[in-house]
Order: structure tokens, then C-alpha cells, then sequence
């Protein structure tokens, strides 16, 4: 929106203070996908100098710090998911020399630096997986991940040790030459480590520790509720549960793979690495466990510290619903003594603009909303993109204005919706693959940013992208948006420059609105949000209006539309 005279009150407000070693805690952290940020090498893969050139741009967007996907060496059996070695940069993207560059330019930016650590899989490419590979059942080299023998059925004959299926589809178990199988939980290129072996721990202590003596500031951890498993069950002698009876047991951290109790105490290793350092590194954990009191162990300030919270990223656009989450939220974040993370794209699921142009889910329907979408075909011709960007930005800006950390997602600063109609042939993602006609896989969130709307390549650098990009990315281009005062990316710029200044104690107050369909609170400071999630507009209250993601209608809030206000 074009910016509106800010009100005396705002020049006057001072920012909460925030310790160094508190940065997290309310941080807007940026997702950078590296593969699809920009090219600047032209080998149709996004590299790390390409982040390095747009640091002006992410400083002028006004984030705390980005997070980086695996840019490690990687077959890319699962988009860089499948590390080949923990210490090093992908030769195709970069070099270490490149890294430091990077991370010393973002941090001249005032941005800090968070890469994303792999723990509970190698690739088969890892170097310790070729020794398994090459070395005899029972040896040391196989201990490091989990190897068992065939079964034995009734008949006497061999089969794979359970039913088990592999979060991408298809069997959980993969058999080597000599007859032994290796467990993956996801794709068979992504062996799971053994946890429980003494020389795994320290090798990813050190592996923090390489990356934090690069002046790293935090880590995402991938999975972070899968590492240990029951030592008993899994490598004992008796058959291993069936998939059905795994299905029915708790999470309750007796399961023998997911959450299990002795996960933390892993963490607790970590921490006093984390804490080696000044100010301490800091670590945030994707643990996708329902059970919310659970969740927030992962949060805690012995372990990691904070925990991914995806709960609006599968609510339906509700005002009540959002409100429970948010409620519930901050609640279990302030009982772990941390802040909570509030996202609603990643590289995961899809595109959040475009979530919200198409139905909330049906009854009975499980999933992100979405998949059968993308089972019907993926065509932007389904999707109501003007109500997908309306509710975006509305959404954005509650995010934006609640306590804890907001994590964006690169491309959804633009409005970019998901690329559902990418072709058979030019699809990369293993679960693609591994569950035929069933997932169709994340790769649409993916596809190389638009920097430049009349350029090859819409400016990402490369003659031909590693996914092929739609004509209508065109409209969403980094410089199209620029000079549109009403763009997304102008927005943000404009919500993340104010919030700067709004920042304040971590706390809300509800406030009456009168209509279900309209949440409003008040921040410590004064600063007060209203977020219309009905289709009529509505009146604001009282205070100097800041920002709203739609112009006001007559002087009011227009449907599906946030503003932010200061008390007079
Ligand atoms: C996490 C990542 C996902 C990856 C999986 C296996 O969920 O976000 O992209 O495929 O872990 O590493």
C-alpha cells in the first residue's frame, strides 16, 4: 500500500530492548530454498554467491535472518535432504570460501545466519554409508545406522523385516548385496542413523560446532522428533510390530520410532554446545508431533529452545480457529519459556496464497488443503487467486503483529502461488515418485524466484532453470513488484520496516469485536490489530491507522483485511 503519514505517537515509540542473546525470540526469519533463490553462476541452479548478491535485497525487506535449506553436498535424492557430507558446500552451488562470504555479508546486513542440519538420515552417498556398504554385518561401520536380518516367515523363507512404509511411500526397509536390510524412514538414498551409538552423537556435536566456529547463528533441525529409536524393539530379536499395530501405538514416548523420551537427551548435548558460544547459537526444531504439551519439550531451554508450531498452516481461514491456535500457542511457548513461530509456507506444502483461494478442506478430508488440487491437475484457472493474495496479506499482517517469531518463506513476499501443473517429466520429488498417482509432491513450491518480469529465466540467471517456470511468473517479478506501490512485496517491506519500531513485550490483549468472524487485540505499546476474515467490511476502532494489507472502503475495513493501529 502507499505508505500513509505515520502519526507523531510512532516516531515516539521505542523499540523493546532486546538482548543479543534474545534475537530469536521475536525474529522474522526468511526461508531461502538456495537450488531456486537466484543464479548468479548460470548453471540453472541457484548458488550461494547468488544469495550473497541479493543480500541489498532481503536487507531492504527488512528480515532478522534467513534460514538456509541443505546446501550441502547432496545426489538430491530429496532436494538436498540427503547430505553427503555435513561440513561442506554443494561444489554446484559454492564453496566454503563462498559460505563465509555470504554469512559475513548478511551479517554487515544486519541479518543473521541459519542453516538447517539433517540428523536423523545421511545420503547413501555419506562416506559412513559406503563404509556400511562395504563392510560386514555387525561391524562398527554398520552400527552407525540400523541394519537388520530377513525375517524368517513361517515357511522358512527370507522377507524384509517389517511392513513398514517409508514416509515417501514404498517399503521402509532397503536390502544390501549380503542380504541385510537398512531402515529409512524416508527414501532409500536417506539411511537413519543409529542414535544410539556414541560416535554418531559426537560427529553432530562437531558438526555444530564447524558451523557455529563459521559464525553461524542458529539451526533448523530437520525431523527433529525421529533420531532415537527403541534399541529393543528395533534391534532386538523379536519381529518388529506390524505397520497397522505401529499405526495404533501412542506418542506418548513409548513409540518405538517417533518422540521418544531419549530424543532430549540429545538436546541437552547440544545445548552445551549452543552455549560454548557468545551469543549462544540457537536452534529451532521441526517436530511435527500432535500432542502439544510434547511438542513443547522440544522448545525447552535445556534442549533446543524453540519448536516449529504449524498449526495455521492447516487451519482453515476461521477467525474462532485461529484464535484457539494462537491462544493455545502462546500459552505452551510460555510455559517452555520460549517464543513461538508462527508460519504459514515452507518448502513443504503448498503455497499459501494459494491454499487460501481454493475451499477450506471437506469433511473427512485430512490433509493440507490442497492435495487434491493437485491430483486434479494443479491449474491456476482452479484457484481464486485474488481471494488466495487477499487473505495471504491479511494473514501475513496478523502474523506479523503477534508475539513470537514469524517465518517466511522465500517467493511468498511477492504473492507467488504454487506451480501445481508442473509436468511428469520435470518433477524432482521423491514422494512423486515413490507413491504413483497419490503425492504429487512439493515441488511446486520450488521453482526458481521471478526477479525480472522481461528477462530469460524472469532474471533467476540461468538460460534454463532446474524447474521450468510459468508465464505468469512474470507478474510476480522482484521488479514489477517494486515499482507497484499496492504489491505484495511492498507490503512486507512496509510491515517489517514498521514492526521494527512496534516491537514490544510479548504479550496480547483480546479485545471485543462483536462479530465472530473479527479478531482484534492490543499489544503492550498501543499497537492494535484487526483482522476482518468476513467478506463485508467492517469499522475500525479507535487510533492512527499504520498499514492495512487493502485500502479502507469509505473509510472502513474491507473484508478479508488486517490493519494495524496505534493508540492515539
Ligand atoms: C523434513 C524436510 C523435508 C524432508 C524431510 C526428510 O520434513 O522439511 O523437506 O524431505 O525432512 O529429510
Amino acid at each position: 500500500m502507499p505508505s500513509l503519514p505515520l502519526p507523531s505517537k510512532f516516531e515516539e515509540l521505542v523499540p523493546v530492548d532486546v538482548p543479543d542473546a534474545q534475537w530469536w525470540r521475536q525474529a522474522v526469519v526468511y526461508q531461502v530454498y538456495p537450488r531456486s533463490f537466484y543464479d548468479l553462476d548460470g548453471n540453472g541452479l541457484g548458488d550461494i554467491r547468488g544469495i550473497t548478491e541479493k543480500v541489498p535485497y532481503l536487507k531492504e525487506l527488512g528480515i532478522d535472518a534467513v534460514w538456509l535449506s541443505p546446501f550441502y553436498p547432496s545426489e538430491l535424492a530429496d532436494g538436498g535432504y540427503d547430505v553427503a557430507d555435513y561440513r561442506d558446500v554443494a561444489p554446484e552451488l559454492g564453496t566454503l570460501a563462498d559460505f563465509d562470504e555470504m554469512t559475513a555479508a548478511l551479517h554487515e546486513a544486519g541479518i543473521r545466519v541459519v542453516v538447517d542440519i539433517v540428523p536423523n538420515h545421511t545420503s547413501d552417498q555419506h562416506v559412513w554409508f559406503k563404509e556400511a556398504v562395504n563392510s560386514p554385518k555387525g561391524s562398527p561401520a554398520r552400527n552407525r545406522y540400523i541394519f537388520r536380518d530377513s525375517r524368517i516367515d513361517e515357511d522358512g523363507n527370507e522377507q524384509i523385516p517389517s511392513d513398514w512404509i517409508s514416509m515417501f511411500g514404498g517399503p521402509q526397509w532397503d536390502q544390501l548385496a549380503d542380504g541385510q536390510w537398512y531402515l529409512h524412514t524416508f527414501a532409500p538414498e536417506q539411511p537413519d542413523l543409529n542414535w544410539d551409538n556414541p560416535e554418531v552423537r559426537e560427529e553432530f556435536e562437531d558438526v555444530l560446532a564447524f558451523w557455529s566456529d563459521r559464525g553461524v547463528d542458529g539451526f533448523r533441525i530437520d525431523v527433529a522428533h525421529s533420531l532415537v529409536k527403541d534399541q529393543a524393539v528395533i534391534f532386538g530379536p523379536d519381529p518388529l510390530p506390524t505397520w497397522a499395530e505401529m499405526e495404533k501405538l501412542p506418542w506418548d514416548g513409548t513409540h518405538p520410532v517417533w518422540d521418544r523420551d531419549e530424543v532430549h537427551d540429545v538436546y541437552r548435548g547440544w545445548r552445551k554446545v549452543f552455549d560454548r558460544y557468545d551469543p549462544p547459537r540457537v536452534a529451532v526444531a521441526e517436530a511435527w508431533v500432535e500432542d502439544p504439551q510434547r511438542r513443547a519439550k522440544y522448545a525447552s531451554i535445556e534442549g533446543l529452545g524453540q519448536t516449529f508450531n504449524f498449526d495455521l498452516l492447516r487451519a482453515d481461514f476461521h477467525a474462532p480457529q485461529f484464535k484457539e491456535i494462537i491462544d493455545h500457542n502462546l500459552e505452551l511457548a510460555a510455559r517452555a519459556d520460549s517464543s513461538t513461530t508462527w508460519v504459514l509456507s515452507n518448502h513443504d506444502v503448498i503455497r499459501h496464497a494459494t491454499r487460501y483461494g481454493l475451499p477450506d478442506l471437506l469433511e473427512g478430508e485430512e490433509s493440507v488443503v490442497g492435495q487434491k488440487w493437485l491430483l486434479d491437475g494443479g491449474s491456476l484457472a482452479d484457484v481464486d487467486v485474488e481471494q488466495g493474495n487477499r487473505r495471504a496479506d491479511a494473514t501475513t499482517m496478523l502474523l506479523l503483529a503477534l508475539p513470537g517469531a514469524t517465518y517466511l518463506y522465500q517467493g511468498e513476499e511477492l504473492g507467488l502461488h504454487e506451480v501445481g501443473d508442473i509436468a511428469d517429466a520435470d518433477r524432482q520429488d521423491p514422494t512423486f515418485f515413490r507413491s504413483p498417482g497419490v503425492d504429487i509432491g512439493r515441488d511446486g513450491c520450488r521453482v526458481p524466484l521471478p526477479w525480472v518480469a522481461d528477462a530469460q529465466g524472469y532474471g533467476f540467471g540461468s538460460e534454463t532453470p532446474h524447474f521450468p517456470q510459468p508465464t505468469w511468473f512474470a507478474d510476480h517479478a522482484v521488479d514489477v513488484e517494486d515499482r507497484d506501490p499496492h504489491s505484495t512485496l511492498n507490503l512486507y517491506r512496509q510491515a517489517l520496516s514498521l514492526r521494527k519500531r512496534l516491537l514490544t513485550e510479548e504479550r496480547l490483549t483480546w479485545e471485543e469485536t462483536g462479530s465472530e468472524d473479527v479478531l482484534q487485540f492490543v499489544r503492550p505499546n498501543g499497537w492494535r490489530v484487526i483482522m476482518n476474515f468476513s467478506k463485508d467490511a467492517v469499522d475500525l476502532p479507535d487510533g492512527d491507522l499504520l498499514l492495512s494489507s487493502r485500502p479502507l472502503e469509505d473509510g472502513r475495513l474491507p473484508g478479508e483485511t488486517t490493519a494495524w493501529l496505534l493508540d492515539a
